[in-house]
């Protein structure tokens, strides 16, 4: 099982840098169509668009619809639950339901739960109670299979960059590590937000975070050279019951521009 990962894709049709975003969005599916063996599932971990508006989920669906394998999201603070759920109501997160955008997908050998870690107040993530008993009922509903849990937040204190703490409390933070090993077979977490690679643990569990799809807003080192390409994650899953994670830096452009934008 091979899980392409994208994250932060920001499309925002008023941004000066609206078109370069929105290309780094469709070269990085380009790229996923070139993957041999190809992947069979694309998930995109949340801030797909940046200001929640719905001609920039049109934008963004009609890029990911280039994908052949199937596209599941996870909100980001910057998205609007119900203009994404508009957007993506056929496919990508489920149609209706609760407020939250939480869900499993079954279809693989390795189940995928995406997790809504939005919090109504600030930029940070939340995981109330009532989520937590929600993620518990989706991963308890099958009791065979290892789980992947895909969300927007990292579920861990992240030692680089200027913000270890991505939750608005350390109750929140607790509370979903405590969740995620409740039944100790969730076997990762992918995750964005801080829109940098890097990686954690919650326990046994390893917490992988891909970096920002839009190049703009990428944070990290890289290379001249490299700063215009998108970089992504491809997971594979091992029978034996670990994913490996490889950094995936996607073709060069034939022209790009060369706005930056915050
Ligand atoms: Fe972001």
């Amino acid at each position: 099982m091979i899980v392409a990962q994208i994250s932060d894709t920001h499309i925002a049709h008023r941004e000066p840098d609206a078109a370069r975003r929105a290309s780094d969005l469709a070269r990085t599916i380009a790229d996923i169509e070139t993957l041999d063996p190809p992947a069979d599932v694309v998930i995109h971990t949340g801030d797909v668009v940046h200001g929640g508006h719905p001609e920039d989920y049109a934008c963004a669906a009609s890029l990911l619809r280039q994908a052949r394998a199937p596209v599941y999201l996870a909100p980001g603070n910057r998205d609007d639950r119900e203009n994404l759920r508009d957007a993506f109501r056929q496919w990508g997160c489920p149609a209706s339901g609760p407020r939250f955008i939480d869900y499993a997908i079954d279809d693989f050998p390795v189940r995928l739960i995406a997790v809504d870690t939005l919090s109504s107040s600030s930029n940070k993530g939340d995981f109330c109670a009532e989520r937590a008993a929600r993620l518990i009922d989706l991963i308890d509903t099958e009791a065979a299979k290892p789980v992947a849990v895909f969300m927007h937040h990292p579920p861990f204190v992240v030692t680089v960059g200027p913000d270890p703490l991505n939750f608005v409390t350390p109750q929140a933070l607790t509370r979903l590590q405590q969740t995620l090993q409740h039944s100790g077979r969730v076997t990762a977490v992918f995750c964005g937000h801080v829109h940098r690679s890097t990686s954690g643990r919650i326990g046994r569990i390893t917490a992988m975070v891909a970096p920002c799809t839009a190049t703009t807003l990428r944070k990290g080192d890289f290379p001249a050279r490299l700063c215009a390409r998108p970089v992504y994650h491809v997971h594979r899953f091992d029978p034996n019951g670990e994913f490996g994670t490889e950094a995936r830096i996607v073709s060069e452009p034939s022209t790009v521009g060369a706005t930056q934008s915050g």
